[in-house]
């Protein structure tokens, strides 16, 4: 019989040598991991390093996720630190509205006979100025101004405060046609509520109705020829654009804001820009920057040898260089 007061020695042995391996883990892991990123942009025909990386396992505690193993390492597959940057083939600017028509809605219009009465009922009377975080600073008539897109991605569009400001600025210079493409689950997040009850109708059988709060905001400022819901997650929606080859010379970040999210968004929008085009984003110096949005910029502009430009709130990257260079990601 162990008696109790050995059987805590013994497990504070057991855990400070385990403390120890596990931290080696961590330092190799984010060694490894730095390592893995720095090659993936330098050298195309090496693997990155992936002896050391992916060591996080379960032990004694299956649901412990801390729990490091640094022995015998499962091979990493090839995708953990890669995004893939190689999209179709561009297709023509003017084809992309019928294009996601015809892919999402079977080639009709989403605002044909919107709202139905039964819609209407549950939304809110327009705002005249719709909830926003930092939707209406400079940096977009700034941008607008330098790329002058024809085709604006906006992932994260809540009540559609920064895409309909978008739409303003486009048709001040010109470009009433500019498409804007809004990604967003319409859901907004949860516990949203809590403190935007006045701003979101009252949820419908669990169904948020953002979007069709949203599709009512475009209705009211003409624009459902051009301001587009795509109502998915940005990690899907991307994807899709990817496949079907439809880039946009402007991209806003603006959707979650932790760093895995920030990360995936950034790397997966950077691949549909077109090259010579922008991607910016919100949250370089809010509040929210630690979250993770912040790290994430930095890093990716880092990994990929751009330049970050703090702008207000934003970081706006500089333009997609003309000819990548060859990477094998
Ligand atoms: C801060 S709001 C966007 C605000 C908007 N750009 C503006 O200026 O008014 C963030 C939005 O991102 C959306 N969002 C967050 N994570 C998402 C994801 N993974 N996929 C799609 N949408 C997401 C939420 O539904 C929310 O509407
Ligand atoms: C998870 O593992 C760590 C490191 O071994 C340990 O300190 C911690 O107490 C464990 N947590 C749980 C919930 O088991
Ligand atoms: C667009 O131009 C009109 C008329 O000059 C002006 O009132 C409005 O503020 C401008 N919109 C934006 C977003 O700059
Ligand atoms: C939208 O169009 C209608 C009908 O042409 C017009 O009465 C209204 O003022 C327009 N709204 C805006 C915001 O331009």
């Amino acid at each position: 019989m162990i008696s109790m007061k050995e059987d805590i020695k013994i497990s504070r042995i057991i855990s400070t040598g385990y403390l120890a391996r596990a931290t080696m883990a961590i330092l190799l892991l984010s060694l490894g991991y730095t390592i893995g990123l720095l090659s993936s942009s330098s050298s195309p025909s090496r693997p990155p390093n992936t002896q050391l990386l992916l060591h996080v396992q379960s032990d004694a505690n299956p649901n412990n996720c801390t729990t490091l193993k640094p022995d015998n390492p499962p091979p990493t597959p090839p995708d953990l630190l890669r995004f893939n940057t190689k999209c179709s083939e561009p297709i023509p600017e003017d084809q992309i509205y019928r294009t996601i028509l015809d892919n999402l809605w079977d080639g009709v219009s989403p605002y044909s006979g919107f709202p139905s009465p039964a819609t209407a009922e549950h939304l809110l009377p327009l705002s005249s100025k719709p909830r926003g975080w930092g939707s209406t600073t400079p940096v977009f008539q700034d941008l607008i101004s330098a790329v002058r897109p024809q085709t604006i991605i906006e992932l994260g569009t809540f009540l559609g405060a920064s895409a309909l400001h978008m739409a303003q600025l486009t048709r001040n210079i010109s470009l009433p046609s500019t498409l804007i493409l809004c990604i967003d689950d319409f859901r907004s997040w949860p516990g949203a509520r809590r403190y935007l009850h006045r701003d979101l109708p009252v949820p419908h059988h669990a169904d948020a109705l953002l979007l069709h709060q949203f599709m009512l905001a475009v209705q009211n400022a003409n624009e459902t020829h051009r301001v587009l819901p795509f109502p998915f997650s940005t990690n899907s929606a991307l994807a899709a654009l990817c496949t079907w080859g439809v880039y946009g010379d402007l991209i806003e970040v603006d959707a979650g804001h932790d760093f895995h999210s920030a990360w995936a968004d950034i790397n997966m929008a950077w691949a549909v820009l077109r090259p010579g085009g922008v991607l910016f984003g919100h949250d370089y110096f809010t509040k929210a920057d630690n979250m993770g949005v912040r790290r994430a910029v930095t890093l990716f502009a880092k990994v990929n040898g751009l330049r970050v430009r703090p702008h207000g709130q934003h970081w706006v990257l500089s333009p997609k260089p003309q000819l990548q260079p060859q990477t094998s990601r």
